[in-house]
């Protein structure tokens, strides 16, 4: 009998690939870049499972590129806003993604953008590589303290919480949040308190987004926003590019108007080289690393396969969005 036929978008973890090649007809794309929209149509024809990046764009027109046998698309990635899923469910299409994996990896890596924006680390890197250092300063670069301020968290969820664990417990922060509930543990174990968007940019010395994309999100951090922040805040965006108006955000950091920012994400995705976004000296960009520790990239890429194997068998899928 022949084997199920599945395209795996881009190359990823060995412990998910042996397990996806030892069951199903495999092909996976070779490309450092993700692969062409029509390459990616041909390609996935007559597949009955489809393991996809946020890269790939999944909607009708893919679901009719690839026929009546698929089954399942497994995101390789918690967000999934590249795709349609009432689409998906129309169609019967099982969608799995990789929550819980990539939690800590990602609030460490908005602490970490945090830091690095408030002690000003990538301006003092390049003012060095700059052949700009000549002896100790006394008034140079100059940051902001942690210990003790008000962080503001939009979205208090998996990441979100655990972010502000390492703000309450290691710095000891105030935190507030928004989210569409309340958080009774988090307001219990971190005495967080829920306040609306704008008591959160009005009181917060620093801004953390942990928030899906959706209609409602999107260019939630416009300057309107941005005009309601304290003038030294720093905003950090580990979440989705487009949950902020980058020209706003760029206007913002120019004039003052908040103090630094450190991005994980940019919108457009990848920026241009010569984005301003990337030129700024109080803002820290890095290449969408949230996840990328060997540990978590594996244990994502495990539930992936969970989920990619499930679907092919009709079966419930371990992590579902559908
Ligand atoms: C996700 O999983 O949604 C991240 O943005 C990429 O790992």
């Amino acid at each position: 009998m022949s084997r199920p036929k599945v395209f795996v978008t881009r190359k990823f973890p060995a412990v998910g690939l042996e397990r996806i090649s030892a069951q199903f007809d495999t092909d996976i794309w070779e490309g450092e870049l993700p692969p062409s929209r029509e390459e990616l149509l041909k390609r996935i024809q007559g597949c009955a499972g489809v393991l996809t990046m946020l890269s790939e764009k999944v909607d009708d027109e893919f679901f009719d590129a690839a026929g009546d046998q698929l089954k399942v698309i497994s995101q390789y990635a918690v967000g999934y806003n590249n795709i349609d899923i009432e689409a998906a469910k129309r169609r019967g299409i099982s969608v799995g993604n990789t929550p819980g994996a990539l939690t800590n990896a990602t609030a460490d890596l908005a602490f970490a953008l945090l830091i690095a924006a408030a002690r000003r680390i990538t301006e003092a890197h390049d003012y060095i590589h700059d052949g700009k250092w000549k002896a100790w300063e006394p008034l140079g670069h100059i940051g902001w303290d942690l210990e003790g301020k008000t962080v503001g968290i939009v979205g208090m969820g998996r990441i979100g919480q655990t972010f502000a664990k390492r703000c309450r417990g290691g710095w000891d922060m105030n935190v507030l949040y928004t989210a569409r509930s309340p958080k009774p543990e988090a307001e219990q174990e971190l005495a967080a308190k829920r306040v609306s968007f704008e008591e959160l940019l009005e009181q917060s010395d620093f801004v953390s987004v942990h928030c899906d994309l959706n209609a409602e999100t999107r260019g939630m951090f416009d300057s309107a926003a941005f005009e309601r922040m304290k003038s030294d805040a720093i905003f950090i965006n580990t979440a989705r590019g487009s949950i902020h108006v980058q020209p706003d955000l760029i206007q913002a950091l120019k004039s003052g108007q908040i103090g630094a920012a450190g991005l994980d994400v940019t919108d457009p995705e990848p920026p241009a080289v010569d984005d301003e976004i990337l030129h700024l000296p109080n803002c820290v960009v890095a290449p969408h690393i949230g996840s990328a520790t060997r540990s978590t990239r594996d244990a994502m890429a495990n539930i992936a396969v969970d989920n990619l194997e499930a679907g092919i068998a009709g079966k419930p899928l371990r992590c579902s969005v559908t």
